[in-house]
């Protein structure tokens, strides 16, 4: 049984790319208008949208914009590569960010000379066809990973990698949400994942809403889980995978991969293909962003430690690949990943797309 449609992530309308604002959610929905690459640029850094795959996506109608102003000003391309830099550094650990960047960024320079109005029709066919691939790309992901999860399991998540942190469906909800479309009885428990809250805020919204069973749990609480056998699986997404399977994810990832390891239960990635990055040799080399250490002194806008704390807030960990069961693509599985298995995946993706 399947409950109402999720809420959309992001469209493009009359010229605006518009955000669902997940910093208001599950209490209010509200979308904020991106009219300027600026506009999409701050929406990324202040985390209206979030998740790797939706900061790509959103930065590719950001260059479509870009070209557009460019266009009005009559200021040629040349503005654009700082455009393209501005937003690839609005996040920096999301390698998807970078990934989508640069299929714009060949549309720009296969078009140098041309008429700015035609670049800008080309940009947004772009950008449209990476938002619509992101989709699919997840129902490939969610249809593979689905044959890992067997019926009856108990499944531990970290963060949001749901149809919020996507384009649409999601990668590691996306696994369960075709798991339990196969009439798999699941029961979900979800890390609430300080100290933005995407576990309680997010991916409980997204699990109420397709009637898959849930239980929020503090992010302490998971060696109990572990301890206590309430734990089959863990799945979680990613933001960067290395060269030889080292993932970066959100804070608090690679607790649970050790506990998982401690305890001998899978623990799974699942991301698309364009979340591997080739160029960076293992997990050492993955820029991990630091964010206002007011996140973690604050809630709500309520101070809760006492001023003068420091406070030290990154927002992802690396998982080493050793702890990592298998890597769920669109292109398929991959158990213990490694450097040539991650090579060959690459591979096939590219020759799936030709
Ligand atoms: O800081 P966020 O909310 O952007 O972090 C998101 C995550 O860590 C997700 O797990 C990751 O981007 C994968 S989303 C499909």
């Amino acid at each position: 049984m399947s409950g109402p449609e999720p809420l959309q992530t992001l469209y493009w309308k009359e010229d605006s790319l518009y955000l669902l604002d997940q910093r208001l959610l599950p209490g209010r929905i509200r979308y904020r208008q991106c009219r300027t690459s600026a506009d999409v640029g701050a929406a990324i850094r202040e985390m209206t949208v979030r998740g790797a795959p939706a900061i790509g996506v959103s930065a590719a109608f950001g260059m479509v914009l870009a070209a557009r102003e460019a266009d009005r000003a009559g200021t040629g391309t040349g503005g654009l590569k700082r455009t393209a830099a501005a937003l690839r550094g609005s996040r920096p650990t999301a390698v998807n960010l970078d990934w989508a960047l640069r299929r714009m960024e060949r549309i720009i320079e296969s078009f140098a000379g041309d008429a700015a109005g035609e670049l800008s029709a080309a940009l947004l066919e772009e950008a449209r066809s990476i938002l619509a691939e992101d989709i699919s790309t997840n129902r490939r992901i969610g249809a593979h990973g689905a044959a890992l999860i067997p019926d009856g399991a108990s499944i531990l998540t970290h963060c949001n990698a749901g149809a919020l942190a996507t384009a649409g469906y999601g990668t590691a909800l996306g696994v369960i949400r075709a798991a339990a479309a196969q009439g798999k009885e699941l029961r979900v428990y979800l890390d609430e994942t300080r100290p933005l809250l995407q576990g309680a805020r997010l991916t409980a919204l997204e699990l109420i809403q397709e009637q898959i069973p849930a239980v929020l749990v503090t992010d302490s609480c998971a060696g109990y889980l572990f301890s206590a056998g309430k734990i089959d699986l863990v799945i979680v997404g990613a933001d960067r995978i290395a060269a030889n399977g080292d993932t970066a994810n959100k804070i608090g990832t690679y607790i649970l991969a050790v506990l998982a390891g401690r305890h001998r239960i899978p623990f799974y990635v699942a991301a698309p293909c364009s979340t591997i990055d080739p160029n960076v040799e293992d997990g050492r080399g993955i820029a991990i962003e630091e964010r206002d250490p007011e996140e973690i002194t604050t809630f709500n806008g309520v101070r809760i430690a006492p001023a003068g704390i420091e406070a030290f807030n990154p927002a992802f960990d690396i998982t080493p690949a050793e702890l990592i069961s298998a890597l769920i693509t669109e292109c398929g599985l991959l158990h213990r990943p490694c450097r040539a298995g991650l090579e060959y995946l690459l591979a096939k993706g590219e020759k799936e797309d030709e």
